[in-house]
This record gives C-alpha cells, sequence and structure tokens, in this order.
C-alpha cells in the first residue's frame, strides 16, 4: 500500500462547488518551477502563467509582445512543480483574435506541449467564436473582462474601467455572454467594487477579481506585486505581504562585499 497521502488537485468543477458555498478562491500568478512550488505549497488554489511574464520576467512595458512559444515555456516550468492547483495559461496577444482556427490551435498547442489544465482569454462577445471553438476540444476557457492589458492601447491608460454606464452594461452583458459560452470561470480587471459584485451576483460561475473590490469570488494577483519585488507597482488595489525587493538588495549587496573583502568564501566553504 502506498505510504503518500493523495494531494486532490484543483478542479473547474471544484471552483464552482467553492462559490455555491462561499469559499473564496485564491489564485496568484506564477512563471517558473520554483515559484511555482512555492506557491503551489502554501497552498494557493489555482496558478496563472500570466501573460505579464511579459512585464515582470522580460521587462517589456506591455504584455503585447511576448509569445505563444514563451508563453508554452513559462507554462511547462510551472506545471513541473505543481501537485495541487489549476494551472490557467493565458493565450498571448495574436494568438486568439479574429481567427478561431488559429485560437484553436493556439489553445491545443499550450495544453498539449506544457501539460497545463485550462486557457485564459480577454474579452467579450468580439471573441465568442474563438472561445466557442477552443471550448468544441474539451479545453476548459477562463475570461477576462474590464481592463484587458492587451488592448491598452485602445484604452490609452490603466485606469478603473467601466465606470460609465454604457460600459457597465457592455461588461453586464459580456460576462453573461462567456457564461452561456461556457468559460468556467472570470476574472474581473480594475472595475469599480458595485459593478464587480452585481456581475458576481449574476453568474453562477466564479469571478476572480484584481482591482474589483470584495464582492468577487476570488482573488488574484500578480506573484511580484504581492513579495514587493516589483518596487514602484503600488496601485491602490494592490496588498504588499513582504518588501523583497529590499530584502533581495540587502543580501545581494552583503553577497558583494563578502566577496571583496575575501570573506567568502571561508575554508570550511570549500572542499
Ligand atoms: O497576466 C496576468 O497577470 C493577468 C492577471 C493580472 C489577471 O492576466
Amino acid at each position: 500500500m502506498s505510504q503518500h497521502k493523495e494531494v486532490k488537485l484543483v478542479t473547474t468543477h471544484q471552483l464552482l462547488a467553492m462559490k455555491q458555498r462561499g469559499e473564496k478562491i485564491s489564485m496568484l500568478t506564477a512563471y517558473d518551477f520554483s515559484m511555482a512550488s512555492i506557491l503551489d505549497g502554501a497552498g494557493v488554489d489555482v496558478l496563472l502563467v500570466g501573460d505579464s511574464a511579459s512585464n515582470v520576467m522580460a521587462g517589456h512595458e506591455t504584455t503585447l509582445p511576448i509569445t505563444l512559444d514563451q508563453m508554452i515555456y513559462h507554462a511547462q516550468s510551472v506545471v513541473r512543480a505543481v501537485k495541487r492547483a489549476l494551472v490557467v495559461v493565458d493565450m498571448p496577444f495574436g494568438s486568439y483574435q479574429g481567427n478561431s482556427r488559429e485560437a484553436l490551435r493556439s489553445a491545443i498547442r499550450i495544453m498539449k506541449e506544457s501539460g497545463a489544465h485550462s486557457v485564459k482569454l480577454e474579452g467579450g462577445a468580439e471573441i465568442g467564436e474563438s472561445i466557442s471553438r477552443i471550448l468544441t476540444a474539451g479545453i476548459p476557457v477562463m475570461g477576462h473582462l474590464g481592463l484587458t492589458p492587451q488592448s491598452i492601447y485602445k484604452f490609452g491608460t490603466y485606469t478603473v474601467r467601466a465606470k460609465e454606464d454604457a460600459e457597465a452594461q457592455k461588461l453586464l452583458e459580456d460576462a453573461q455572454k462567456l457564461q452561456d459560452l461556457g468559460c468556467f470561470a472570470l476574472v474581473l480587471e480594475k472595475i469599480p467594487a458595485a459593478l464587480a459584485l452585481r456581475v458576481s451576483e449574476q453568474l453562477s460561475i466564479p469571478t476572480i477579481g484584481i482591482g474589483a473590490g470584495p464582492g468577487v469570488d476570488g482573488q488574484v494577483l500578480v506573484i511580484h506585486d504581492l513579495l514587493g519585488i516589483t518596487k514602484e507597482f503600488k496601485p491602490r488595489f494592490l496588498r504588499r505581504y513582504a518588501e523583497l525587493h529590499e530584502v533581495m538588495t540587502d543580501a545581494v549587496q552583503r553577497y558583494v562585499a563578502d566577496v571583496k573583502s575575501r570573506d567568502f568564501p571561508s575554508a570550511a566553504e570549500g572542499y
């Protein structure tokens, strides 16, 4: 008989059950093996291989430049580490818009080559055909409405979305549409808390918020922001749980000083 305790994988069905029983869902981004293994071990329900990798891993201004191959590389690294969490992978800009066959091909590549459990796409009714086609292959899809960073050049700013009635109404309709199409969950980014609550009450699928207040069914943050690695990024919605920029800078400065002073390595630290 196996001595190992069985670790239960989080599934899309369990996320739905969590919403039904009022248990909040925790989601964080992850892009590499070491970090994913810490987050998974700490009990995060969902790991998002976000296209924010384009910003925090590659140093780009926006999420637009990251490629499908690069997203698959990050997803492979995360999947290797995960024992429990559901892994969602962002479909990068240009891999799904305007061509549902291309969208399906991209999603299949992500699932086949990385071993991830689902994909996330930004947008509403306008990408409905792509979402439907991906779902026909049995690939679970998470939606993403509100501030959708792949559309930054349309918005012109990263400020709060859907403050005006017309945009709020469109968001409510898009949310319903994504649920009707078959999405298993929805990210709501940077929208008024009252609107996020309304969407969450209207939908039976879970909503995961970032800058969307407490009325959603779960929360997501970019891990580098939560840990205080991204020093200058301090939006109102962000709660920083550590100040790793300072901790890491101090550790590396002490290492540099020890090397220069010949304190490191000591005799005991060699062979
Ligand atoms: O790419 C990302 O990190 C995201 C989250 C902000 C939801 O899409």
